[in-house]
């Protein structure tokens, strides 16, 4: 079944424009307006989104406050038994959704397979720790504290927020989508998600998968869109009550202007992996290429900068190189490993770091060569500080490598970034290791392993400008809760058998 036929055929207007998804019903925009969204590979447009306005995100809002008031309301197995439906609908319909994933984000096409089956996993593994931990709460007695008779019981619960505002990013526009979603939704909130241009198709493709499983109506919407007419609408709407957005700078500025309501933010990185003397380097090679080039350097997880010791760096590089040269490059739908990256301008400021640091005499361990979007794998040796590619994430298939001279010199090159997502160290001395990792300011370190987020139950946080509060499914649920408390006070002290 091809995407947007079958069962997927109701969330297409005609053979033309996908509908957004308000009140159970999929519908069109009233201006007529569309957002074109262009095929990363044949830079021609590939599918259309209807143009939200505000007056319709206001009647989003609406709906999805009115709906989570009977959801909070629903007992938590019949929440988790939702889930677990939709996430097998999900999986059934891996296809015609990794299809889309291939079209509007040139995901390799077994990777986009992957994500779809990834986040089945993730909404089923949720609906059983939300089930688990969303069952529990605290009994605290009043005597623990100095000065106080045993004649307070206070009784602790986990209450839903409201509506949760979900904004993914392009990278992962379902998985990173339904690891707000299934937390949502398992907490007792509704939600309204707005999901990027490039990869909104596919989100709409998944949102249907929930509407098929029989969630009520107006417990989950979604709305298209220009970011520049209902970004910053929706973002400081007085309705939302949590925001969880995984992204780029916009999250800072989401961050500055949103209320006061609890923020979950995960901004990108610039991943260190740290080489030692003594490292495995058919290992660190295997996983350079595997963190810093699987969907075209396009994670935020990915390795952004290699800080090799120079007694190993020349050996390290040359078996990179060898690596590199094995890597397929060509369209998402014969599954290279190299794809045209997401958008012509993320192209263009990508060359812009190359052309920085040739200028500033980079060594080009390949030639640099691009057509259209599709940017060729690139190791950049011999990377100074003053260039820009030894800060700034290219979200691309571009890696600089640094010499150090000292482990010091390394974690200072790290600890030096505004970022601080996640980081990693090759060494056979996991003493050592312990201490890197103690002294690197990232959110993860990995050791001897290349930087990622899942399994997907493991938390992933950022420090400094790599984001706000930790994800990861148990975490993602505890936080999109708050906490009630009863106290029951006795006319005097209890003692259990006193
Ligand atoms: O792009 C950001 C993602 O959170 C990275 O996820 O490590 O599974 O590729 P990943």
């Amino acid at each position: 079944m091809a995407a947007g036929t079958g069962v997927f055929a109701e969330i297409l207007d005609g053979d033309e424009v996908y509908k957004y998804y308000h009140d159970g019903e999929w519908k069109k925009a009233a201006s007529g307006k569309s957002v074109a969204i262009v095929n990363p590979t044949t830079r021609k447009t590939q599918y259309r989104v209807q143009a939200c306005s505000q007056e319709e995100v206001n009647k989003v809002m609406e709906s999805a406050k009115s709906a989570q008031k009977a959801w909070a309301k629903t007992p938590l197995w019949k929440r988790a038994e939702l889930l677990h439906k939709a996430a097998a609908i999900l999986k059934e319909h891996k296809f015609p959704i990794a299809e889309c994933l291939v079209k509007e984000i040139a995901k390799p096409a077994k990777d986009a397979v992957t994500e779809v089956v990834r986040s089945g996993d993730l909404v089923s593994y949720t609906a059983e720790e939300g089930v688990r931990i969303l069952g529990e709460g605290k009994f605290l007695v009043s005597d623990s504290f100095p000065g106080n008779e045993r004649t307070k019981y206070c009784l602790t619960s986990k209450i839903p927020l409201g509506v949760v505002l979900a904004i993914p990013p392009f990278n992962y526009p379902v998985n990173l989508a339904v690891s707000k979603i299934g937390p949502a939704l398992i907490a007792g909130n509704s939600l309204v998600l707005k999901p990027p241009t490039q990869g909104a198709v596919s989100c709409l493709h998944m949102v249907h998968c929930f509407h098929l499983a029989g969630f009520p109506k107006g417990l989950i919407n979604c709305v298209t869109g220009k970011g520049s007419e209902i970004g910053d609408f929706l973002t400081m709407h007085p309705g939302v009550n949590c925001i969880s957005f995984t992204g780029g700078d916009t999250g800072i500025a989401i961050s500055k202007k949103a209320g006061m309501i609890p923020l979950q933010m995960e901004l990108g990185g610039k991943d260190a992996c740290i080489v030692l003397e003594d490292a495995d380097l058919d290992l660190v090679a295997a996983n350079i290429i595997k963190g810093g080039f699987s969907y075209s350097g396009q994670r935020c997880t990915a390795i952004k900068v290699v800080l090799a010791m120079e007694s190993v760096a020349d050996s390290l590089v040359e078996k990179v190189k060898a690596r590199v040269a094995k890597l397929r490059i060509g369209p998402p739908e014969d599954d290279c490993d190299i794809t045209p990256v997401v958008t012509e301008s993320s192209a263009n400021f990508i060359e812009g770091l190359v052309m920085d640091a040739k200028e500033k005499g980079a060594t080009f361990c390949q030639e640099y060569k691009r057509e259209g979007n599709l940017i060729w794998p690139l190791l950049l040796d011999n990377v100074r500080p003053d260039m820009r590619i030894a800060w700034e994430e290219p979200f691309g298939p571009v890696l600089p490598v640094i010499r150090i001279n000292s482990v010091e010199e390394g974690i200072h090159h790290c600890n030096a970034s505004n970022f601080g997502l996640q980081g990693c160290v090759f060494t056979k001395d996991i003493n050592k290791a312990m201490l890197i990792s103690d002294a690197m300011e990232t959110g993860t370190v990995q050791i001897n392993s290349a930087p990622a987020r899942g399994p997907d139950h493991f938390p992933f946080q950022g420090l400094k400008d790599s984001g706000i509060g930790s994800q990861g499914i148990t975490n993602s649920i505890n936080m999109m809760i708050k906490v009630k408390t009863t106290v029951i006070n006795l006319p005097s002290p209890s003692y259990t058998m006193g």
